[in-house]
């Protein structure tokens, strides 16, 4: 079965209840001997029915998110456990998958011990939308547009620097940092890096360099698109080239000198610390933010973005 077909499958079978055959028993019969539960595609799930990721977008997602051994790898609504048990054995990582149905968990941890990484590897029955996983260094997602909506909020409450990856399903219009399209599978991957809040104003520290560096910076940010100025007083100099990847944040602008300055700078907290390379050398930087700092209010989906998710999957 194509993913295409597979996705389709579970825009049909989503929000449908299992319907369950109780045959009755007799009593003066033995009770059978109860069978292992088998995992069936397409069965259905709290949010979202059963499909596992195929190998093929698995590697792919481990590509773009880099994973390492360094890493904790969590996925959300864990299934058969592929992946948080490919990322122990391929990846060497530790991994944890949270999963709704107790059955899968149970099938999860069983192969888990087959996979001999039962000691990487953990499994944890619990909904996604309650569960804590904060912690991660990497979260993995095969949900449903309108699922990962839902969790955008929390998601960007996450340390910067979090990759977030998912098979299929992207964030309306929170664009990925990276996309590939997996023909084998017919399917998309997609990555985000957790971006720094960095919106606000700044003060500028370190004017040693005479033209150099401005007094402040005011930043605007939406997700990870970040656009400002560099005021010198007398000008201000709108930032060029902009990029923010999870606490680095990269700009450049023509100084008072009117030479092009290329910024490097680490965000942590209120605080940024890099440096400014022009054709005259490189300077320190430093700054602080003076203005109060504000969440992610583009975190929450709105209507239209809602809509838009249920027409994608409608589409399929
Ligand atoms: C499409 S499958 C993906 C399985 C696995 N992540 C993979 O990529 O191979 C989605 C899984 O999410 C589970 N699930 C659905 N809603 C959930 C919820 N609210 N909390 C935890 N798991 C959930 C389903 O039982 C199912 O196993």
């Amino acid at each position: 079965m194509t993913s295409w077909t597979l996705n389709k499958l579970a825009a049909l079978v989503l929000g449908s209840a299992c319907v369950l055959s109780l045959t009755s028993t007799s009593l003066a019969q033995p009770a059978p001997a109860a069978k292992a539960f088998e995992p069936r595609l397409g069965q259905s799930g709290k949010d979202v029915m059963w499909l596992p990721t195929k190998e093929a977008i698995v590697e792919r997602l481990f590509q773009m998110g880099e994973v390492t051994r360094r890493d904790f790898i969590v996925d959300l609504g864990s299934g058969d456990g592929n992946i948080p048990i490919a990322a122990a054995r391929q990846r060497g990582a530790r991994a944890l998958g949270i999963e709704y149905n107790p059955n899968m968990v149970e099938v999860s941890k069983r192969r888990a011990i087959e996979a001999g990484v039962q000691d990487k590897v953990e499994f944890l029955q619990a909904d996604i939308f309650v569960a804590e996983y904060s912690k991660a260094s990497v979260v993995t997602l095969y949900l449903l547009p309108e699922l990962n909506l839902r969790l955008r909020p929390t998601l960007l409450k996450m340390k910067p620097g979090t990759r977030i990856l998912s098979n299929s399903w992207d964030m309306q219009t929170w664009q990925p940092d990276e996309t590939s399209a997996i023909s084998q599978a017919n399917a998309n991957a997609y990555l985000w890096v957790i971006p720094a809040r960095v919106d606000g104003n700044w003060a500028v520290k370190y004017r040693a360099a005479a033209g150099a560096l401005p007094v402040s910076l005011a930043l605007r940010q939406r997700f990870q698109m970040v656009e400002g100025d560099a005021d010198f007083r007398s000008f201000k100099a709108v930032l060029q080239d902009t990029r923010l990847r999870g606490d680095t944040l990269r700009f450049d602008y023509r100084d008072s000198r009117g030479e092009m300055l290329h910024f490097v700078a680490r965000v942590e907290g209120d605080r940024m610390t890099g440096t400014a390379t022009s054709r005259q050398g490189r300077t320190r930087f430093e700054a602080k933010r003076t203005s109060t700092p504000t969440p992610f209010e583009e975190a929450v989906a709105t209507p239209q973005e809602i809509a838009d998710a249920v027409r994608v999957l409608g589409n399929q």
